[in-house]
C-alpha cells in the first residue's frame, strides 16, 4: 500500500524522510522515492525495496530541510523507477508524492497533453503536478495552485508537495485517503500513517476529507477547500510502534476485516476499467475459472452467477488439478484466474497451459506480479495489500470484481445497481464484535464445526470453513445444506455446532428445515440471518443479523461474520491469527 511522508526540518531532512518512510515497508510496496528542495527540486527514486534503492543510489544523500517521500504500492502502471513517486513538473519545479486514485486522470491528461505538458509515466498521479504548474503559471501561489488543482480532482488522494519556487513549505490535501500531521520541537511533519512519524512526535493532527494543510518551520496551517482555517485538536499517541503499524488494532488480520467496507467501495469505482475489458472479450461459449484455496471459494460464487444469470456453461477448477483437464479447453473458452498474490505456482502453470488454447483474464491483487504478465487480460482488485496470511478483504475485492464482471457480461442494470447499493449497507457489519466473541468464546474448545448454505451461499460455508481450519486449528467442514442428510448427518451431536448460512431469498425455506433437522439431532446452530426474520429468533444467543439483501448478494457480506468468527475463536485459543502454523501467504511451490 502506498506510504507518505513529509517534513520541515532544521536540519538536513534526507536521513530523517528515509528512516520515516521505513517504518511503512510493512505495508508492502513496490518502489520508493524522494524528492526536497533547495533552490532547486532534488529528486530520488527507483523500484525494488528502499535497502537495495539506497545501495545503488543512496537515498540519504541529498541536500534540504524540507523533503517528501513515498513507497508506492503499484495500481496505475507496473512498478518502474518511471511510474516511483515523486513525480514532477514540465519544469521540475513542483513535485508530488500521492497515494490513492485519480478517476478522472485520463481526461486531464488529454487537457494538459493538448497544452503542452509533456509526461513521463504511466500513472495517475503525474497529472497533479502539471495541473499545479498550469495554474502557477497563470499567477497562483503554490497554496492556491493546490487548491485549483483539488477541486478538478474526482477519486482520492493523499498528497504532499513541494516547489521550488516557495522553497519554504508542503502543502497537503486529502480525500478519501488518509493524511495526517504531527509537530514537534525538532520538526512538522506530513504523513499517511502514524507509525512513519510515531519516533518524531507522538502530537498527531488527523485531516478530513477536503481539507488542504501547510506545513512550514512556524507549524501547522490547516483550512477547507476554500482556504478558510479550520481550528484541529492535536491527539497525543499512546500507542507502541508495533500497534501503530497495525492502526491500533491486536493484529492485521482484524485490522484487514475492518477496512472491508472501504475496500467494497474502492473496488466498485474499478467498474469502468472491468466494462472495457468485457468489451475486448473473443467470441466464448464456455467459462472456466482457475484457482486455489480462498481465491477458489470466490471462483465458485462466479459459476454460480454466471449459470444462473446468463445461462453460460461454467466450471471452477482448482489450480493444482487443471493439468488434468486440459483437453477440453479451446478458443472458445474464457479461463479466469482469481489470485491474490499472482504469484500461486499452481496457478501460475495452469495458466501457462490454458493460453496455448485459450483466452484468458487475470483476477489479482498484485500489481506486476506474475501471472499479470501472462494472461491476455487483467482486472486489478482493489484491497491493498493483505498481510494477515488468512485471505479477508482480498476475498472481498475479488467477488466485488466477479459480480462486476457478470454484471458487464450480462449488460445487468439490476445487478450493477443492487452493488452500488451495498456501500450503505456495510458499515454496520462490523457492529457484533462483542456478540461473535461470545459465540467464540462458547465454542472456541469444539473439535469440529459444520458450515452450511445452499446456492450462491455454498462457497460462503467453504470459506467460513477454511477461515477457522487455518486460524484456529479446529477442524470445519463446509457443506452444501441439502447434503447433510446424504451422509454426514452421522456426525453431528451436541459436540459439534453448526454454522447455516440463512438470507432471505428462493432457498431460504429448504436451508431453514435443515437447519431444523440438525438442531432435532442435538447439535447447537449458529444463524446468520436477515435483520428482519422473525422465524429464528428461538435460535437465541446463537444469532448473528445482517442486512437485509438477497441471498445472491449474501456471499459478499455474511462472510464478515465468518471471518470475525474465526478470528475471535483464534484469539480465545490464543494462536496468533497473522501467522497460521504451517501456512505461506504466497504458495509458489506446486
Ligand atoms: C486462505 C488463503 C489461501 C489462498 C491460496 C491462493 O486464507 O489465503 O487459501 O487463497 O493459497 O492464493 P492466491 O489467491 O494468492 O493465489
Amino acid at each position: 500500500m502506498c506510504g507518505i511522508v513529509g517534513c520541515v526540518l532544521n536540519k538536513k531532512a534526507a536521513p530523517t524522510i528515509i528512516d520515516s518512510i521505513k517504518k511503512l515497508e510493512y505495508r508492502g510496496y513496490d518502489s520508493v522515492g524522494i524528492a526536497t528542495v533547495t533552490d532547486k527540486i532534488n529528486v530520488k527514486k527507483g523500484s525494488g525495496k528502499i535497502d537495495e534503492v539506497d545501495s545503488k543510489i543512496n537515498l540519504k544523500d541529498i541536500d534540504g530541510n524540507i523533503g517528501i517521500a513515498h513507497v508506492r504500492w503499484a495500481t496505475h502502471g507496473n512498478p518502474t523507477t518511471e511510474n516511483a513517486h515523486p513525480h514532477c513538473d514540465c519544469k521540475n519545479k513542483i513535485s508530488v508524492v500521492h497515494n490513492g486514485i485519480i478517476e478522472n486522470y485520463k481526461e486531464l491528461y488529454q487537457e494538459l497533453k493538448n497544452e503542452g505538458h509533456v509526461f513521463k509515466s504511466e500513472t495517475d498521479t503525474e497529472v497533479i503536478p502539471h495541473l499545479i504548474e498550469k495554474y502557477m503559471d497563470e499567477g497562483q501561489d503554490l497554496l492556491t495552485a493546490t487548491q485549483s488543482t483539488v477541486k478538478r480532482l474526482i477519486g482520492s488522494y493523499a498528497l504532499a508537495i513541494i516547489s521550488s519556487d516557495e522553497p519554504d513549505k508542503i502543502i497537503g490535501a486529502r480525500n478519501e485517503s488518509p493524511l495526517i500531521a504531527g509537530i514537534s520541537e525538532n520538526g512538522n511533519y506530513l504523513a499517511s500513517d502514524v507509525p512513519a512519524i510515531l519516533s518524531e512526535t507522538n502530537q498527531i493532527i488527523y485531516l478530513e476529507d477536503k481539507e488542504i494543510i501547510q506545513v512550514d518551520k512556524n507549524g501547522i496551517k490547516i483550512m477547507d477547500l476554500d482556504l478558510n482555517p479550520i481550528e484541529k485538536e492535536v491527539t497525543t499517541i499512546t500507542w507502541d510502534p508495533e500497534m501503530a503499524e497495525k492502526g491500533g488494532f491486536d493484529h492485521f488480520m482484524i485490522k484487514e476485516i475492518y477496512e472491508e467496507p472501504q475496500i467494497i467501495k474502492d473496488t466498485l469505482s474499478e467498474e469502468n476499467k472491468i466494462k472495457e475489458i468485457v468489451k475486448r472479450f473473443k467470441n466464448f461459449n464456455r467459462i472456466c475459472f482457475v484457482a486455489c484455496g480462498t481465491s477458489y471459494h470466490a471462483s465458485l460464487i462466479g459459476e454460480y452467477l454466471i449459470e444462473s444469470k446468463i445461462g453460460i456453461p461454467t466450471e471452477v477448477i482448482l489450480a493444482s488439478e487443471f493439468e488434468y483437464f486440459k483437453k477440453t479447453l479451446d478458443d472458445h473458452t474464457l479461463v479466469i484466474f482469481v489470485t491474490q498474490s499472482g504469484e500461486t505456482a499452481d496457478t501460475i502453470k495452469a495458466l501457462k497451459i490454458a493460453k496455448k488454447k485459450s483466452e484468458t483474464l487475470a483476477i489479482v491483487n498484485v500489481v506486476g506480479s506474475s501471472i499479470t504478465r501472462e494472461a491476455d487480460h487483467v482486472i486489478y482488485t482493489r484491497a491493498g495489500p493483505e498481510i494477515g496470511v488468512a485471505a479477508t478483504k482480498t476475498y472481498i475485492s475479488q467477488l466485488i470484481c466477479i459480480y462486476l464482471l457478470v454484471a458487464y457480461l450480462d449488460e445487468n442494470q439490476e445487478l450493477l445497481d443492487k452493488l452500488h447499493s451495498l456501500s450503505g449497507l456495510t458499515e454496520e457489519l462490523l457492529t457484533k464484535e462483542k456478540q461473535i466473541q461470545t459465540i467464540a468464546k462458547k465454542y472456541s474448545k469444539a473439535k469440529d464445526f459444520f458450515y452450511i448454505g445452499r446456492g450462491f451461499n455454498y462457497p460462503t460455508a467453504l470459506e467460513g470453513a477454511l477461515k477457522l481450519k487455518e486460524i484456529t486449528y479446529i477442524h470445519g467442514e463446509g457443506y452444501p445444506a441439502g447434503e447433510l442428510k446424504h451422509g454426514p448427518l452421522a456426525l453431528i451431536d451436541d459436540n459439534i455446532p453448526v454454522v447455516g448460512i440463512l438470507p432471505p431469498g428462493p432457498s431460504y425455506n429448504k436451508t431453514y428445515n435443515n437447519l431444523q433437522e440438525i438442531r432435532a439431532r442435538g447439535a447447537d446452530v449458529i444463524i446468520l440471518g436477515a435483520n428482519n426474520d422473525t422465524q429464528i429468533s428461538d435460535f437465541e444467543d446463537k444469532l448473528l443479523f445482517n442486512p437485509i439483501i438477497d441471498e445472491e448478494l449474501a456471499p459478499l457480506l455474511y462472510i464478515i461474520d465468518l471471518q470475525l468468527l474465526a478470528y475471535y475463536i483464534s484469539i480465545e485459543k490464543n494462536i496468533d491469527p497473522d501467522k497460521p502454523k504451517n501456512l505461506a501467504k504466497s504458495v509458489t511451490v506446486e
